[in-house]
């Protein structure tokens, strides 16, 4: 069973960045899924680097992203990114100290950290982008 589904709620209507938020998603169930079936050790303290490693190339992108289409909220959203790649860092080095062993604690982490940044702070950017681009276009 996943942690968590995608839904049309985490659609933001970029679809680049869908496809970057649907990849963390995907490694975050990867994992959920490993703990479930009951592995601890290296396979989860691989799949943890591998979801901080595909977080790090998504926030690079999205702010990319982000400067190419003049978003005004750019630092202080660059700046959210780096506490959630802090908080990431110390979630992940309390599983890989507790020996590679995942726990309700940090999945809560992941799942409420997912769903509060898309809908609530990337939603923003991609509101600013599309409307852009309607004015660009109309
Ligand atoms: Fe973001
Ligand atoms: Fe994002």
């Amino acid at each position: 069973m996943p942690i968590m589904n995608w839904d049309q709620t985490l659609d933001i209507g970029v679809p680049a960045m869908n496809a970057d938020h649907r990849d963390i998603l995907d490694v975050m169930n990867e994992i959920f899924d490993a703990h479930e079936a009951g592995q601890e050790g290296d396979i989860i303290n691989r799949l943890v680097s591998r979801l901080g490693a595909v977080c790090t190339r998504h926030f690079a992108d999205e702010e990319a992203f982000m400067e190419k289409v003049d978003y005004p909220g750019l630092n202080s959203h660059k700046l959210i990114h780096k506490k959630l790649l802090e908080d990431f860092s110390g979630h992940a080095a309390a599983v890989k100290a507790a020996g590679g062993k995942a726990n309700e604690e940090f999945f809560g982490f992941l799942k409420r950290w997912l769903v509060a940044h898309i809908r609530g702070i990337d939603s923003k950017y991609a509101e600013h982008a599309n409307s852009s681009l309607s004015v660009a276009n109309g």
